[in-house]
């Protein structure tokens, strides 16, 4: 019997790509320049040790490696994902370069205090919630002169506009029944105070500097900009994230099928011909322990 993967993996292997090849290529094509990004915030690592701070598939800790770091310390909370990193590095001869730590990012204990010369972290802090002890972490861990870069959404950005008049940004007034029923569903899931919308940029900033940092650099990247036209079976299929159902999930589950079919009705042209307003922020943090 194959086994299910657990919902981080499941969601960095097929669900965040909505099963689409060309989404997925896309996707890790950007996600290649955020890495890039990522790692020259943390500077020099040649001969260095890195740890990665829920490395999920190993975007950033296999790029450290790749860049000569002596060490990577992958660490994740998700035993699948390091199992599968763990495989990847046997099969690029790395493994001997490479540690693996199951631990949620806030309680770090089997690293030991002013071991590593950088921490990364990419899209973890919005899954935790006890945000101040995960930088007290990153701190304890580095040694002095050690830098953490971080890089993560700022998911209020957007939700702001959350309204009955529209949904993920297509405008879908008269339909306001029908959205409060899909969006009683992704908001009993994820409220306002989920660790995922409870944050922004200057939160990160001031928890960093909290924690010890003297020098710290921060940047937020914010677009408002037209849709891409999508299709409508990719869009159906994806979910935001590991804790959410896909759109076609959640309308299985909260709509009527006269509901489903007035909502795909209406959407669906919509999101084809890229008739909406996407709004994105990213912020990049990078802090250095004196
Ligand atoms: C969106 S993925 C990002 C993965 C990787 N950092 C990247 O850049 O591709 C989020 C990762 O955070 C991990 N994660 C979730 N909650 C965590 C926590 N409390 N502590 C550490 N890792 C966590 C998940 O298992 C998943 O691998």
């Amino acid at each position: 019997m194959v086994r299910q993967r657990d919902r981080w993996a499941e969601w960095l292997a097929e669900r965040r790509f909505g099963g689409d090849p060309e989404v997925r290529a896309e996707l890790l094509e950007k996600l290649g320049r955020t890495r890039d990004r990522v790692l020259d915030n943390v500077h020099q690592l040649e001969g260095r040790t890195l740890l990665d701070v829920g490395c999920g598939d190993g975007l950033i800790a296999f790029g450290a490696l790749e860049r000569g770091a002596a060490e990577v310390v992958f660490s994740d909370i998700s035993a699948d994902l390091l199992e599968a990193c763990r495989e990847l590095a046997t099969e690029l001869g790395v493994l001997g370069r490479c540690r693996f730590l199951l631990a949620p990012a806030d309680e770090l204990s089997d690293v030991a205090d002013s071991s590593v010369d950088a921490v990364t972290t990419r899209s973890v802090l919005i899954y935790v919630r006890r945000k101040q002890d995960a930088f007290a972490e990153f701190f304890r861990v580095l040694r002095p002169g050690g830098r953490v870069s971080v890089w993560e959404p700022i998911n209020r950005f957007g939700s702001g506009f959350r309204t009955s008049e529209s949904f993920w940004g297509y405008e879908t007034s008269g339909l306001d029944a029908v959205i409060d029923k899909l969006d009683a569903v992704f908001a009993g899931l994820q409220p306002d105070d989920d660790p995922m919308l409870d944050f922004d940029e200057r939160d990160l900033l001031e928890l960093a500097e909290r924690a010890g940092f003297t020098e710290l650099h921060l940047e937020l990247r914010a677009d408002v900009e037209p849709m891409q036209p999508r299709s409508w079976q990719t869009f159906l299929h994806t979910s935001g994230n590991p804790k959410l159902p896909t759109l076609a999930e959640a309308m299985d589950r909260a709509l009527t099928p006269a509901e489903r079919r007035l909502l795909a009705e209406r959407l669906a042209p919509a999101v084809e011909a890229g008739r909406g307003t996407h709004r994105l922020a990213l912020a990049s943090l990078w802090a250095v322990k004196p």
